[in-house]
């Protein structure tokens, strides 16, 4: 009942939860993820090639630079040394067959030797004043986006005296068609890394978000009554530790279901026995002709079903209250011995009728906060079941004492005692050992159950032993 209450609470607010709009593109969490991940990885591939791409084309117009430096300040060096027609021909020869063309002049800009006709690009670079001017040479003209030439300068001495000047000249068509050949690997290269770097987001993003993926359809399954759920073997992390959780909910679930099933199925089975007799049982006593001695007998066994069938609904009541935690423990000062000693006077004639000796011992200065009214109930419970399972001339132990701080509470018969096999589950509801035995007797198997509810309401534990034909002991550990 309750559990079915639980559910019919719960259930709208899973179906919202797992509701999707008509129409409304829900963004799976993989394109998310992918989307994030390229965006990231653009902007790093633009920032660093960008950087890479400046770098690499500096350097390489440095080279040209520091490479036309060098042949101007060769040709300086051979001037220095022979400055006569031969060596200048020689330099003016040597220009005409390479990539790089020199002009040599006077101090006054008169031209000794050219290996170039002499261009209005050439004569604007020639015109430049030469204000300082280091022994390594310098750079003339450094624009080689824009304009014809890159140039480069080195004055010559004689006597100790600047006497003319070596201009280099290099077309910067080379060094733009250099450039743009780098550009143009640097190009392929980002487009190569930029597509195997997405082909490796899609792979990363899908194996990221599959196991999410696994887990919502497997709570979806879940929301639909559907426990019968197997999550992979979950991973050493985060996401590991949630398919375990769902993985555990999902049998936890399923267990309760299946305890339901059971427990409902044991009720239904429990109410259509006395149900059975009552109905039987009625027909008979309407027959015409009943003798009134009949009838009588007929009606008790009526009324004991009767009895029967309302101890069993109130018994589940107090198991669904216990359930529930509805009930609430109201725990006050009791003194152990004069609560026991009203409990064993209450339970004693029964025992005498029966021929069972019961003893009681407890000390008299034991006190113990606890609820009178649920705490006879687990005495009388326990005791009954001594009777019930007891025959005559044995004894029942009732015992209270303090130990370890603690204070026991013993309930120990030699009656017929429980099998080992059955100790384990003597607790759990509906269970009976013997069930026709139990039915002569008139138990459900509900006692012990509520007998351990109320114990660990109150903080406490039961423990049980016993031995087939000599007697079972239950012990009650309450904490003082
Ligand atoms: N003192 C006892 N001696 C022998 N068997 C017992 C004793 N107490 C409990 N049992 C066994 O445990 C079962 C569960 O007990 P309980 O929950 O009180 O149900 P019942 O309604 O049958 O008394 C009983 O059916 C019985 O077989
Ligand atoms: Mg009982």
């Amino acid at each position: 009942m309750r559990l079915r209450k639980k559910c019919k609470k719960s259930f709208p607010a899973r179906k919202r939860f797992f509701a999707r709009p008509r129409g409304v593109w829900i963004w799976k969490i993989s394109i998310k993820l992918g989307l994030w991940f390229s965006l990231c990885i653009l902007l790093i591939e633009i920032v660093s090639m960008t950087f890479l791409h400046r770098n690499l084309v500096h350097s390489r117009v440095h080279q040209e630079f520091e490479s036309l430096r060098t042949t101007g300040n060769t040709q300086r060096d051979l001037l220095e040394v022979y400055s006569d027609p031969h060596t200048l021909n020689h330099i003016s020869l040597l220009g005409a067959h390479s990539d790089t063309q020199v002009v040599v002049t006077k101090t006054n800009g008169e031209i000794m030797i050219s290996s170039v006709t002499i261009n209005s690009s050439i004569k604007e670079i020639l015109n430049i004043p030469i204000t300082k001017l280091s022994r390594s040479g310098e750079i003339l003209q450094d624009d080689w986006k824009k304009e014809k030439y890159i140039a480069t300068v080195s004055a010559f001495n004689k006597d100790g005296k600047v006497s003319g000047y070596v201009y280099m000249f290099k077309n910067t068509t080379d060094v733009q068609k250099l450039i743009s050949q780098l550009n143009k690997h640097i190009f392929v290269a980002s487009l190569l890394v930029l597509v195997s770097i997405f082909i490796f987001i899609f792979f990363l993003s899908k194996a990221l978000t599959k196991p999410l993926i696994t887990m919502k359809e497997a709570t979806k399954k879940l929301s639909k009554g559907d426990f019968s759920v197997t999550l992979p073997k979950p991973s050493n992390d985060e996401i590991g530790e949630l398919s375990q959780s769902i993985q555990t909910l999902a049998n936890d679930l399923n267990y309760l279901k299946q305890e339901r099933n059971e427990f409902l199925a044991s009720i239904s089975h429990e109410l259509r026995t006395p149900l059975t007799y009552i109905n039987g049982y009625a027909d008979i006593a309407r027959r015409k002709g009943l003798g009134e001695q009949d009838r009588d007998q007929y009606l008790t066994i009526i009324q004991e079903e009767a009895q029967r069938v309302s101890r069993l609904v109130k018994e589940l009541f107090d198991l669904a209250k216990l359930d529930q935690n509805h009930f609430s423990i109201k725990k006050e000062k009791v003194h152990l011995n004069a609560f026991l000693q009203s409990t064993f006077e209450r339970v004693l004639p029964a025992f005498k009728d029966k021929g069972i000796n019961l003893v009681l011992d407890c000390p008299n200065n034991l006190s113990l906060d606890i609820d009178p009214i649920r705490f006879e109930q687990v005495i009388l419970n326990l005791l009954d079941n001594s009777l019930k399972y007891s025959k005559a001339s044995t004894s029942t132990y009732l015992r209270a004492f303090e130990e370890n701080g603690e204070i026991k509470v013993v309930i120990h018969d030699q009656g017929v005692g429980i099998p080992q096999e059955d100790l384990p589950h003597i607790f759990d509801r509906l269970y009976r050992v013997d069930k026709s035995r139990s039915r002569s007797t008139g138990g459900f198997g509900l006692g012990l159950a509520i007998v351990k509810q109320i114990i660990e309401a109150h903080g406490g534990e039961i423990t049980v032993e016993s031995r087939v034909g000599e007697g079972t002991c239950f012990t009650i550990f309450l904490k003082n």
